[in-house]
């Protein structure tokens, strides 16, 4: 039998993360930051996936796609079939970002479930007892729908490479980071693990 171990914090190895000593720091703070985001970026094989997979290990809700497979399903099937698979979860991790050849439509498809996941994002809860003075609205409590972003460009390429993608939208691609904000840049660098 093939025994597959997952990524953990605790499996992971110290003189790895010593290449990269903030961005471990970091990673381990993600769940409890109130980063909606993270995008992980560096050359292949520095640890990104890595990474990401050690924050899934924590949570009972994970969904991972890497960016060739999203553009494959979005394009199958229709947008609210695709969109239940990513929009409820704590955690999706969307896998190398840039290796996929997206189509503005494509783009619009990730706006879309960043959207669905930024309103999932937002809880509001009601008193049970409302009096004239007590409005109905009581609280408004933040649940964590965190989606972390890997690829090996830097965030300002990654920027580009996404406008381009979109023809030029660069009003979408604002809109789509919106949607991860607060977002935490975490750089990956040394030579490749593999
Ligand atoms: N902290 C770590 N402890 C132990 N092994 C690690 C650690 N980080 C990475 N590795 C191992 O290094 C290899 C490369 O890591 P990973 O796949 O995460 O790289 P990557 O940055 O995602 O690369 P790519 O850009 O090509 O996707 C894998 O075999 C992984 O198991
Ligand atoms: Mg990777």
């Amino acid at each position: 039998m093939i025994e597959i171990q997952r990524p953990t914090f605790e499996a992971s190895d110290p003189d790895v993360e010593a290449s990269n000593p903030e961005s471990w720091v970091s990673l381990r703070r993600f769940l409890s930051s109130r980063n909606r985001g993270a995008y992980l970026w560096g050359p292949c094989g520095t640890g990104k996936t890595f990474g990401a997979e050690c924050i899934l290990a924590q949570v009972d809700s994970v969904s991972v796609v890497t960016a060739p497979e999203f553009v494959r399903i979005m394009r199958l099937f229709s947008p609210g079939e695709s969109l239940k698979k990513w929009k409820f979860t704590k955690i999706l991790l969307l896998d190398d970002i840039d290796k996929a050849n997206w189509k503005p439509a494509d783009v619009r498809s990730l706006w879309e479930v960043l959207n669905a996941r930024m309103k999932a994002y937002k809880l509001t809860s009601y008193t049970d007892h409302p009096t004239e003075e007590n409005t109905l609205l009581v609280n408004t409590t933040f649940k964590a729908r965190k989606t972390i972003i890997t690829g090996n460009v830097q965030a300002d390429e990654l920027r580009s490479f996404l406008t381009n993608c979109a023809d030029g939208n660069i009003t979408l691609i604002q809109s789509l980071f919106q949607r991860l904000h607060p977002i935490q840049v975490l750089e990956f660098k040394g030579k490749s693990l593999r």
